[in-house]
Order: C-alpha cells, then structure tokens, then sequence
C-alpha cells in the first residue's frame, strides 16, 4: 500500500477527560490533541494513569466528564484503532499468520481479502518467512512485530501503543522503533505511544504530553520539530532528553539523576504544572527555548517547541 492509498491518520479530540476507576478519579480534565499522521508520546510517573488514558481513547473505559472525539482523517467517520500492549499477548495455539488473522477477528472480509491482508502486514513488519512459525519459536522482537502485524492487519486510522518494545534489550527496541516509522511512513496512521523510555519519545514522537498529578492531567506538552528520518545522535534530541528528564523528575518529585540540585521537600506531584516548579531546571540539563504558556490557574499546561 503506497503513503497515497493509505488512510492518512485521525484526528483525535480530548477534552476535559475525567475517568473514575474503582472509586478513584484518575484524570481529571484533561485535555490533549493527535493531528492527522502524527506521532505523539505520553510520558509520566509510573501509575499517573498514561494506561488509562490509552484505553480511554479506545473505548475500553468510559468517561465521566469531558470528551474524546477520533475521526478518519479521509473521510469523516469514526476513526478505527488498533492497539499494541506491553506483551505480545500472541495465541500459543496459532501460528504466525493465524495470530495476525486474528485482528481482522469481527470484520466480514472475503478470504482472499483476509489472506492478502495477513501476508500485506506480515510483509510491513519482515515476518513474511515466519507466517507459519509458532509463537514459541519467535524471538522476542519478532513477537512483537507478530504482534504489530495484527494491529496493523486492520489498517487503523489510530495505532495505540503501550510501552510496546520495554520488554526487548536496547538494539532489538531500536530496530523495533525503526520498524514502527517504517510501518507508519508507509500506512500513515496517527500513533499515541505511551513510554517510560525518554530517548524513545524523543526519537519517535512529534509531540510529547507528559502526565502528572493525582488525578493526572497534562503538565507539559513539547513540540519536537525535529525533520524526519532523525539521528539519535542528533544535539537536539540529547536536549530534548535531559528536557523531558528534568520534567520527570519534577514530576516524580525529585531531581533528575543528572542534577546538582539537591532533593527538595516532598510534596504532592499535583503541583509540577505550579509555575515555581516550572522554573526549577536541574543544573547540567540543556533546555531548549519555552513557548507560550496556557491554561487555568492551577492546571497550566506548558507548551514548549525543540
Ligand atoms: N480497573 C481499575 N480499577 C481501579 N483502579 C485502576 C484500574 N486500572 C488502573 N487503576 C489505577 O489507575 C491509576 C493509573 O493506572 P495506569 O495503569 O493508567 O497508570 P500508568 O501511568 O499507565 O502506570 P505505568 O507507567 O506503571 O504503566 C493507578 O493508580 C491504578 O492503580
Ligand atoms: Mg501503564
């Protein structure tokens, strides 16, 4: 499938997101945005709820307040989303093909159309040789290109990502991030990919959101205007991770490994949008230049441009 043919991506709308779980309010008002065919990274402290807010956006939990709004870039309707999650999660009882078969699961597809699908995806990832391999006789990074292939097999306008290549050792995630922008310069679907790693937001993402507080909401969102295909060894991107590691810090409360400020006093992590806190830099992190600053009082998002 040529960038022409492909679907182009979706729009996505979030705004004023509340979610409730098991009593608990776990976003409150939040609001980010995916434009067409972009690439865009949710970093944040471990139990911010990045996951919860990924399942929000494919309906697999409800909203108590607010909205989200996807539609296909093309043509208007609601948009389709695939998601990709931390383990494979491949049918040990299904071969290669039969697993990726498996995400046109509750389509009405002609066989052929199924079969060229399955191999098309198959194909994308590099596993075409593999289709009639066991899961059990994968490695590690070709499960999880098994298991891009059945995202990928439905041809979603929005591929949602869970820190899908954290479970691989650091050369196979990056061959594994060079397939994602293979796969995505071809298909041209938007992805929203949640990460603990910085250099992968940096390296993949068009725009950063990060997430803190409790209840989360985002804090910051950072704009990375780096051209594609980027270098990941590239002076902008270094500036850029020791940007996003100092917001991290600042986020989990503490100082990022690389600063010389000494650990302050703790306090709730709901305040990293708090303007004191946005000023505080760690001493030694390169800052690229601020953008405007937006928001109400108290839940002010930073905008920033590298
Ligand atoms: N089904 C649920 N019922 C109740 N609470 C939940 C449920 N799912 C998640 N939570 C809570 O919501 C919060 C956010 O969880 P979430 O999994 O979204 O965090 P996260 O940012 O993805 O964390 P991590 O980086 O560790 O994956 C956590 O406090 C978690 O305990
Ligand atoms: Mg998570």
């Amino acid at each position: 499938m040529s960038r022409r043919e492909a679907c182009r991506g979706a729009w996505v709308r979030v705004r004023d997101l509340t979610v409730r779980l098991g009593g608990q309010c776990i976003l409150q008002e939040l609001s980010c945005d995916v434009e067409p065919g972009q690439v865009v990274a949710l970093v944040g402290p471990s139990g911010t709820g990045k996951s919860t807010l990924l399942r929000a956006l494919a309906g697999l939990v409800p909203a108590a307040g607010g909205q989200v709004e996807l539609r296909a870039a093309v043509s208007g309707r609601q948009a389709r989303v695939a998601v990709m999650f931390q383990e494979p999660r491949l049918l040990p009882w299904l071969r290669v093909a039969g697993n990726v078969a498996f995400g046109l699961t509750g389509t009405a597809l002609p066989e052929p159309e199924r079969e060229r699908r399955v191999q098309e995806a198959l194909e994308a990832v590099g596993l075409a040789d593999r289709a009639q391999a066991w899961p059990r006789e994968l490695s590690g990074g070709m499960a999880q290109r098994a298991a891009l292939a059945r995202a990928l097999v439905r041809r979603p306008d929005l591929l949602l990502l869970d820190e899908p290549f954290s479970a691989v050792d650091a050369l196979t995630r990056m061959h594994l991030q060079d397939h994602l922008l293979a796969v995505w310069a071809r298909h041209g679907f938007s992805a929203v990919l949640v990460t603990h790693d910085v250099d992968e937001a940096a390296y993949l993402a068009d725009r950063i959101y990060v997430l803190a507080g409790c209840p989360a909401a985002v804090r910051h969102q950072v704009t990375v205007d780096v051209p594609r295909p980027r270098d990941r060894g590239d002076p902008r991107l270094a500036a850029l991770r020791a940007r996003l590691l100092a917001l991290l810090a600042q986020a989990y409360d503490r100082p990022a490994a690389s600063a010389a400020a000494p650990v302050g006093e703790a306090r709730p992590s709901s305040r990293i949008g708090d303007d004191r806190h946005d000023d505080h830099i760690p001493a030694g992190a390169a800052v690229p230049p601020f953008g405007t600053r937006v928001g109400r009082a108290g839940r002010a998002v930073r905008r920033e441009s590298l």
